[in-house]
């Protein structure tokens, strides 16, 4: 188990350029490989959550290339996947057992999809359950937790699906299950989610009806391949975000990041919270809206985060917690109960680590309260639960503590952002992974 020893540093610099999207990296295997013909993937995350999307989809038949960032997908068509020799390892991908659920689940065979101790501990049973209703046969172990162990040969039918909690996943996968349905698939979300699953679908040319909050398909289409260019990802791009607002001096811009409305939350928590960051070059590159974004140092100030913005961030709120913890005042989170389900119990988590930082807070059910202050020496290990973006927003911490932060279990880093320790201290940071 590898850990993070982030010394102090005071400034941070340059222009850098954030790994590509793994939401985005994710849904260009699924779909390049369902759809008829080459898709040719640019930026393409190599991070392990997406590497765990394209093994699947190659232990189906699909042959998938790869040189650095650049993948070509030999699409089989939407009936083309053949069944894998052995249980599919999704490693701590939620998004790549829970999108391709919906997909396996309308296959002519049967499969078992599991992952690492986190995944194996995150609910399925908000997937299981429309897939049920659609007609698909799915077993979990008990309290509907993976592995799955999905039923080929049943035939799906369309549903009307409300939503019952905010999840972009839990929306694919049923979008995704309806491509294969008798009829029409709607889903009606109760606040927006990100729409890369639908402008995607779009993009190889499938009839996505979006109409306000509800989305629309007829099953037994096609998709056609294409070319598709992954921007940067703005959750990886949040630690730098928060990195620069609160580093003694910095001036950092993030080139080509995805600014797609339903994920840019945490730009619109951070402009409140007093931040120096703007937005240029604004562009759209298929189907996707990329900027370049600046940002400098800033005097932070706590705010109550309006919960309309709670799904458009809901990746990025461990790096809002630090730049919470070095604002003037108090910050609430509330409507966030989300978070007790990602890669870690993430409202614990990351006030476990506060505490030992000497950050007073609050935890609530559904949220937290942060008390701006000034990191103390820590006094123990942070421990990261092998959650990628607890490692990360600790180690930017570093950037307004005096003294180092340990951080032990930061495997999981490789998931979303492998370049993190490099492209940190290229910009000014001071960690060691031992
Ligand atoms: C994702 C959706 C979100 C997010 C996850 C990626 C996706 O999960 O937290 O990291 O790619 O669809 P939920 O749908 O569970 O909110």
């Amino acid at each position: 188990m590898s850990k993070f020893i982030a010394k102090p540093a005071t400034s941070l610099s340059g222009n850098l350029k954030i790994p590509g999207d793994k939401s985005i990296s994710h849904r260009s295997i699924m779909l390049g490989s369902l759809a008829s013909g080459v898709t040719k993937v640019k930026g393409f995350l190599e991070g392990e959550d997406a590497l765990s999307t394209l093994k699947a989809f190659q232990a189906m038949g699909v042959k998938i290339e790869r040189e650095g960032d650049n993948v070509t997908i030999h699409g089989v068509g939407i009936n083309g996947l053949k069944k894998p020799l052995k249980a599919l390892d999704l490693g701590n991908s939620g998004t790549s057992i829970r999108l391709m659920s919906g997909i396996l689940a309308a296959q002519d065979f049967d499969c078992e999809l599991h992952g690492d101790e986190s995944l194996s501990k995150r609910p399925m049973g908000r997937v299981i359950n429309p897939l049920t209703k659609m007609g698909a046969v799915i077993e979990s172990n008990d309290n509907g937790k993976p592995p799955l162990r999905i039923k080929g040969s049943q035939k799906l039918k369309g549903i009307k699906y409300d939503l019952p909690v905010a999840s972009a996943q839990v929306k694919s996968c049923v979008l995704l299950a309806g491509l294969y349905a008798d009829g029409e698939t709607c889903v009606t979300e109760p606040a927006p989610t990100r729409d890369h699953t639908e402008r995607m679908l779009k993009g190889l040319g499938y009839d996505v009806r979006v109409n306000e909050n509800q989305m629309c398909l007829t099953g037994g289409g096609e998709l056609t391949a294409t070319e598709i260019q992954v921007p940067s990802d703005i959750s990886s791009s949040a630690f730098f975000m928060v990195a620069a607002a609160i580093a003694p001096q910095a001036d950092v811009t993030l080139t080509g990041v995805n600014v797609n409305p339903t994920r840019t939350g945490v730009i619109n928590i951070l402009q409140l919270m007093g931040a120096n960051l703007t937005l240029s070059n604004e562009r759209e590159i298929g189907g996707e809206l990329l900027a370049d974004i600046r940002i400098q140092s800033s005097e932070l100030k706590g705010i109550k985060i309006p919960e309309q913005l709670v799904p458009l961030a809901i990746d990025e709120f461990p790096a809002v917690f630090i730049a919470a913890s070095c604002a003037q005042g108090e910050t609430t989170l509330t409507g966030a109960k989300e978070l007790r389900v990602k890669e870690s119990d993430r409202i614990q988590v990351m006030a476990d680590g506060l505490n030992i930082l000497g950050i007073e807070n609050e935890v609530l059910e559904d949220g937290i309260k942060i008390q701006g202050g000034v990191f103390q020496n820590p006094a123990q290990m942070i421990e990261s639960h092998h959650d990628h973006r607890i490692s990360m927003s600790f180690a930017i911490a570093s950037l307004r503590c005096d003294y180092p932060i340990e951080i032990n279990g930061v495997d999981n880093v490789m998931t979303s952002f492998p370049n993190f320790v490099a492209l940190a201290n290229s910009a000014g940071m001071n960690i060691t992974e031992i």
